[in-house]
């Protein structure tokens, strides 16, 4: 059996992570389980999957978990170090990193750091610390296998292929809610309205990110790190039935694309069966019933986040830092209904013009810049509203 922790368990990448596992229980077995605030669905999957360590956000709801814990008893820690310390459980063979946000890297590199396979969704840890967790990897002999599906579908068209062969690679992206739109039209647009992604159901952040094509933009800068690409091998097209989750352009012409149904548990699947594959009981893609694919060029000026991702891809690493940042920022005051949807464009522009610069060589060089911009974010919405 393979033992699999997941961090996240209670999110949107978590849930359908458990629901592979539960359907390959011949094969993989959780062990441990890390979440927020949503206690009540970890009671649930505690009682079905009996993983043996648990961590929580929070001191008090992991004393109010342990009070209402059934036998077999779980060992229940907390806090950063404890979701580091479920990263890092001895017996783990797989760590699913699906917190959102810049809170998913220390855990993520604890899990690097005990030379385990991460099946990586957290986007985040590696528009950050993308070279200092692959010098990890390295290191550690730990493994990196992509979770989102343009990753998965970029690590699949490259698996039998020679980097120098590599002349493109091509994300593809949704376009979100707002495609359409003019960007008159997008300032009306309320957080509701946000929320409503055409093709994908994911946690809030994700999905807010994916309305202003900041997603996309993380997504570059990940890929980037992940697959050591230069800039000018970077593109983005906009594909709005999501089927084709990325394209890689060979040097000879060749292009190579993955395609599936739009479910994330295909490319989790594929994360903890690599290089296996396994039947899934998923519809399977049924190309006269999709159509139509279309392609099209994502707009930079109505979406002024994917633009300054590009940009990132040019610039010093503090400058993918603080954009993450700032966006981190942004987006949770939008949520908070603090700021319009127009306005993260905005605040993330204006905060990274005047952004830390300084030497990345630790982790704590990156939570430094974190910090700055983020008070920086703080300081000009504090102003707008
Ligand atoms: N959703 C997708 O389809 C998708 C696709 C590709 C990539 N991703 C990436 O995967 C990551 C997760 O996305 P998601 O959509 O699954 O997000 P989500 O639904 O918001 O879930 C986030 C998870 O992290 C937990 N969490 C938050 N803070 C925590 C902390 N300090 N300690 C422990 N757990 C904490 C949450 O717990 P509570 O809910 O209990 O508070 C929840 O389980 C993001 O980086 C996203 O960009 C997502």
């Amino acid at each position: 059996m393979e033992k699999v922790t997941i961090l996240g368990s209670t999110g949107s990448i978590g849930r359908n992570t458990l629901e592979v596992v539960d359907l390959l229980s011949q094969r993989f077995k959780v062990v441990g389980l890390a979440a927020g605030r949503n206690l009540a669905l970890l009671y649930k999957q505690a009682e079905k999957f009996k993983p043996e360590i648990i961590a929580l956000e929070r001191e008090e709801d992991a004393a109010k978990f342990k009070q209402n814990c059934k036998k077999p008893y779980p060992q229940i820690i907390f806090g950063t170090k404890g979701v580091e310390e479920a990263a890092r459980y001895f017996k783990n063979d797989i760590v699913v990193s699906a917190i959102t946000g810049i809170k998913g890297l220390r855990p993520t590199m604890a899990a690097v750091e005990a030379g385990k396979r991460v099946a990586l969704a957290n986007k985040e840890s590696m528009v950050t610390a993308g070279f200092l967790l692959r010098q990890a990897a390295d290191k550690n002999g730990a493994e990196i296998i992509p979770v989102d599906s343009e990753h998965s579908a970029i690590f699949q068209c490259l698996a039998k292929e020679r980097s120098q062969d590599v002349k493109k690679v091509i994300l593809t992206a949704s376009g979100g809610p707002f495609f359409q739109l003019s960007r008159q039209e997008m300032k009306l647009k309320s957080l509701d309205d946000a929320l409503k992604h055409p093709r994908w159901n994911m946690g809030k952040k994700v999905t807010i990110d994916s309305a202003t094509m900041m997603n996309k933009g993380l997504e570059l800068l990940e890929a980037q790190s992940l697959f050591c690409l230069e800039p000018q091998q970077l593109d983005v097209v906009v594909h709005p039935q999501s089927i084709v989750h990325s394209l890689v352009e060979m040097k000879d012409g060749s292009v190579l694309a993955q395609l599936s149904i739009t479910d994330m548990k295909i490319p989790i699947q594929y994360a903890l069966t690599y290089p296996e594959r396994c039947e899934s009981p998923l519809p399977a893609l049924d190309l006269k019933a999709v159509k139509l694919l279309e392609f099209m060029e994502a707009d930079q000026e109505k979406f002024p986040l994917l633009r300054l991702a590009f940009l990132a891809l040019q610039k010093d690493r503090c400058f993918s830092v603080a954009l993450n940042a700032a966006n981190e920022i942004a987006v949770e005051a939008f949520l908070n209904k603090e700021i319009k949807l127009i306005d993260i464009f905005e605040i993330v522009d204006e905060t990274i013009n005047s952004s830390v610069r300084t030497n990345i060589e630790t982790l704590e060089d990156i939570f430094l810049i974190d910090r700055e911009t983020r008070k920086r974010a703080r300081n000009l919405i504090r102003q707008r509203i």
